[in-house]
């Protein structure tokens, strides 16, 4: 890790204002977590009611970790919602979150190019679509890269700067510079699907949903995880990403290794895990409930 961080010091970034796009779980806390940080924030998605959540989940982070009142007040205005987009033409680092799907994100980003900054970095949170793919067509391809955070977003440290062969180094360097003032761990991977470490939990999440298929309990399957050593339970974890998150991983993943998903990964619409309070689990306040 150490080897890959080299020549990817200072502390220069040139990045003030930050434009997230899609205020799903992942961009919703990336956007909070850059305004807690010190970052001037907007966040866009397609209608306020959108927003209005993450913006509900970042006043909480506020509460939890700013105590000072006026502090506070400063960090959440920060934090703009932005249904127009106004927000990318004085963005230096623009994040898309929307969902994974390629030709949206390629849609998107023609829309972005339109008022984005010159010299200014657009980054995908992609998990897994491959970067050459995204790069197709980009602007300034020497300015766009994968910034892959995980969920979830305030207590997982690493942050991913996806490579593909049309990057500047300097792009990476910025990036890097960037995850460490908003205290992450950043490290650079290779473009290919699944990049780094969604090569390993990938297929760890979907074994876990093949076991839970074939009959064995959540609690079971997580129970032994944990007891491992696991921080938290596969099962837990699938509904914790959401299944359909998974399942879009799991997909490409599949493709890459000319395999197909398997049947096990069904995604119901209200049932894609703790996000709709129903997964493979039930889940109350935040918590699953794992019957005896
Ligand atoms: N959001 C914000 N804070 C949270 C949280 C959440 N969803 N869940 C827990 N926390 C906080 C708690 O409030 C607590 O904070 P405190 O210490 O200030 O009181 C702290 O985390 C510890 O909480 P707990 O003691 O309840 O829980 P754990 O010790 O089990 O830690 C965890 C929680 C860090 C989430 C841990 O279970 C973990 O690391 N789980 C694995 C997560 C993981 O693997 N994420 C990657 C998913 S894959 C992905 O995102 C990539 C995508 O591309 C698919």
């Amino acid at each position: 890790l150490m080897d890959r961080l080299k020549g990817l010091g200072g502390k220069e970034h040139g990045i003030r204002k930050v434009h997230v796009i899609g205020a799903g779980v992942m961009g919703g806390d990336i956007a909070a977590w850059c305004a807690l940080r010190g970052f001037e924030v907007t966040l866009q998605d397609r209608e306020l009611k959108f927003i209005e959540p993450a913006l509900a989940r970042a006043a909480a982070l506020f509460e939890k970790k700013v105590k000072d009142p006026a502090k506070r007040a400063d960090t959440s205005a920060r934090l703009r919602a932005d249904v127009e987009g106004a927000g990318v033409a004085d963005a230096d680092l623009v994040i898309e979150a929307i969902f994974e799907n390629l030709e949206a994100k390629q849609a998107l980003f023609a829309k972005v190019e339109e008022t984005l900054k010159p010299g200014a970095l657009l980054v995908s949170n992609t998990s897994s679509i491959a970067l050459t793919e995204l790069r197709a067509g980009r602007r300034d391809p020497a300015r766009f890269a994968g910034l892959h955070f995980f969920n979830p977003v305030a207590m997982m440290p690493l942050v991913e700067i996806v490579q593909h062969d049309g990057v500047d180094p300097e792009t990476t360097r910025r990036l890097a510079a960037f995850c460490r003032a908003i205290d992450k761990l950043p490290v650079p991977v290779a473009g290919t699907p699944g990049f780094l470490v969604n090569r390993i939990l990938a297929p760890y999440m979907q074994e876990a949903i093949l076991l839970h298929a074939e009959g064995v309990p959540g609690k079971v399957i997580d129970q032994a995880a944990l007891k491992f050593g696991m921080p938290m339970g596969p099962i837990e974890l699938v509904d914790t990403v959401g299944l359909d998150v998974a399942a879009s991983v799991g997909r490409i993943m599949a493709a890459f290794h000319g395999q197909e998903l398997p049947a096990a990964f069904t995604v119901e619409e209200g049932r894609r895990g703790k996000k709709d309070g129903q997964g493979l689990y039930k889940w109350e306040n935040g918590k699953p409930v794992k019957p005896d």
